[in-house]
């Protein structure tokens, strides 16, 4: 895997074991610009002439909807394929590594999410133009991580010394396991992992995560969130990455964030964040609430943060 090293120009985007401070700061910058663009409707021509392929294996609303809207926002165009097993040559066994030598044939980029962890970095390797992955089964989800550490990084205007709660499924949760890689990039940054016991991170990604320098700490029980954290990421029990439902069903609803549960353990200078899709694991009272960014900044950073990548990848800006 090819780390980025400043030069975002044909690199796959597989981890956030690719990215450095310098790298998220290059993004971040330019992420910004495309906001006011994109606020103003000023139409950008940057991906003139470009087409990405969208081709996602596994059912997407944000990361899918975001991704379009970049492309089309900075002048490109896309193919947009969702449910490939069905409408594609997948349905009849075309195999990966094909599907992706037709897509590079007609697009600059492709952008893939899969039920299989790893199998971005398989369609990477078959490809010879850049592949982003936009979540790869219980794997990783980069391009997630990087807006959720710009939605932080807008709001705490810092990206280290942050302590996070993360609420939910750590062992599936592919967000989790990229926005920890991307909080071990900064000094003193602490996650405490709040999870039913059978959904704690597996212990290879414990303890290379921890490796990496982000201080870990599993808990089970609301009682144990600090009250001074930063930031709380809740996150869905992952249902499709279970093979028995009535364990699925048990653990579903382990901890609801709503009005009495945010008063008790939380503070008023954090923010609520969660990749959404939410299945009753934030209540929508809390929605009104000034520390909830889920819906609005966290959706939207989606964009423009994608828009920047997309241009960076390719080469239209620097
Ligand atoms: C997440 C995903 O697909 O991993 N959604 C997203 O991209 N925003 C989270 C989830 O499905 O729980």
């Amino acid at each position: 895997m090819q780390k980025i090293n400043g030069n975002f120009y044909h690199k796959d985007i597989l981890s956030l074991d690719q990215f450095s401070q310098k790298d998220l700061s290059i993004l971040f910058a330019h992420a910004k610009k495309m906001k006011t663009f994109a606020s103003n409707l000023r139409p950008l021509k940057l991906l003139n002439g470009y087409v990405v392929t969208l081709l996602f294996y596994e059912p997407s609303s944000r990361t899918f909807g975001s991704f379009s809207g970049a492309v089309k926002r900075t002048g490109g165009q896309t193919i947009e394929i969702q449910n490939p097993a069905q409408v594609s040559s997948v349905a009849k066994g075309e195999t990966l590594e094909d599907t992706i030598k037709t897509f590079e044939s007609y697009s600059e980029c492709i952008v893939m999410r899969h039920p299989i962890a790893g199998s971005a970095k398989k369609a990477a390797d078959a490809a010879s133009i850049p592949v982003i992955n936009a979540g790869d089964g219980t794997g990783e989800h980069p391009t997630q991580a990087l807006l959720d550490m710009y939605t932080i990084h807008q709001h705490f205007k810092r990206l280290n010394n942050i302590t996070v709660v993360f609420g939910g499924d750590m062992l599936n949760g592919r967000t989790v396991h990229s926005l920890l890689r991307a909080l071990s990039l900064y000094k003193n940054n602490t996650a405490f992992l709040l999870s039913p016991k059978n959904l704690r991170l597996s212990k290879e990604d414990f303890s290379s995560i921890e490796k990496k320098g982000v201080k870990l700490i599993e808990i089970h029980n609301e009682k144990d969130i600090p009250k001074k954290a930063d930031v709380w990421y809740w996150t869905r029990v992952q249902k499709e990455r279970f093979a028995n439902l009535e364990e699925y069903e048990k653990v579903k609803h382990s901890f609801i964030v709503n009005p009495q549960f945010l008063a008790k353990y939380g503070n008023k200078n954090m923010i609520l964040m969660h990749p959404l899709p939410r299945v009753g694991e934030i209540d929508p009272s809390v929605d009104a609430d000034k520390r909830s960014v889920y819906l609005e900044k966290q959706m939207r950073n989606g964009m423009y943060v994608r828009m920047a990548l997309v241009a960076l990848i390719l080469g239209k800006i620097k």
